[in-house]
């Protein structure tokens, strides 16, 4: 069963020095290889923690979609406060993402899949999205215990997240930005 959905009333905690220390945007990125020009989704956004690093090092549209109206505003006041003109706000649940198929070179899933009920949808729903060759970065909570992040019961493993992503036609590749915080990066392979 999927995990509690993000309330937005703790959209600040996201944006913690602790956050920033765990899991550097820009290493990230880079380990993503996200490069000037590149159309990125970001997708379950929230308040732009990789959105905002994103849209200012490709300068080409950036595609927040969130199931959360609010988290959506927060992130748009926070773009605007930068001066950053390029992201596209879209309200839309994964499961059924309002955007046209081939929109993206790669898409950013950062601590959202364990809150989506239909992963199968949802992952179906990003390869429609990414346009051909394109690549997903799946952001999760590895399961066992850590100080931050939720309950054990509602994380996804590193290795049932693979076997996931295979299922669904991805090649994938697994790293760890934290002991408790893996990455998985997936190439649509069929
Ligand atoms: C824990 S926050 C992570 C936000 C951001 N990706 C980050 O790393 O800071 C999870 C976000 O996913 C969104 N979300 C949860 N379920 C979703 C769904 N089915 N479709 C779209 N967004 C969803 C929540 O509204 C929330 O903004």
């Amino acid at each position: 069963m999927a995990g509690e959905r993000f309330n937005p009333e703790k959209a600040d905690k996201l944006l913690s020095e602790k956050r920033y220390k765990v899991l550097d945007p820009q290493k990230v990125l880079d380990y993503f290889e996200v490069e000037q020009g590149n159309q990125v989704a970001d997708l379950g956004a929230g308040n732009g923690f990789f959105t905002i690093p994103v849209a200012r090092r490709t300068g080409a549209p950036v595609y927040a979609v969130d199931i959360e109206p609010k988290m959506l505003e927060l992130l748009d006041e926070r773009a605007k406060g930068e001066g950053l003109t390029n992201i596209a706000y879209v309200v839309s649940n994964l499961e059924n993402i309002q955007l046209d198929d081939n929109t993206a070179d790669k898409a950013i899933i950062s601590l959202v899949l364990h809150e989506v009920p239909d992963l199968t949808k949802a992952l179906q729903e990003v390869k429609r999205i990414l346009k051909p060759g394109g690549q997903v970065l799946v952001i999760e909570w590895e399961a066992k215990e850590s100080e931050m992040g939720p309950p054990l019961h509602e994380r996804i493993g590193s290795q049932d997240m693979v076997n996931i992503l295979s299922e669904n036609g991805y090649k994938t590749e697994v790293t760890h930005f934290d002991e408790a915080i893996y990455g998985l990066k997936g190439t649509v392979s069929e």
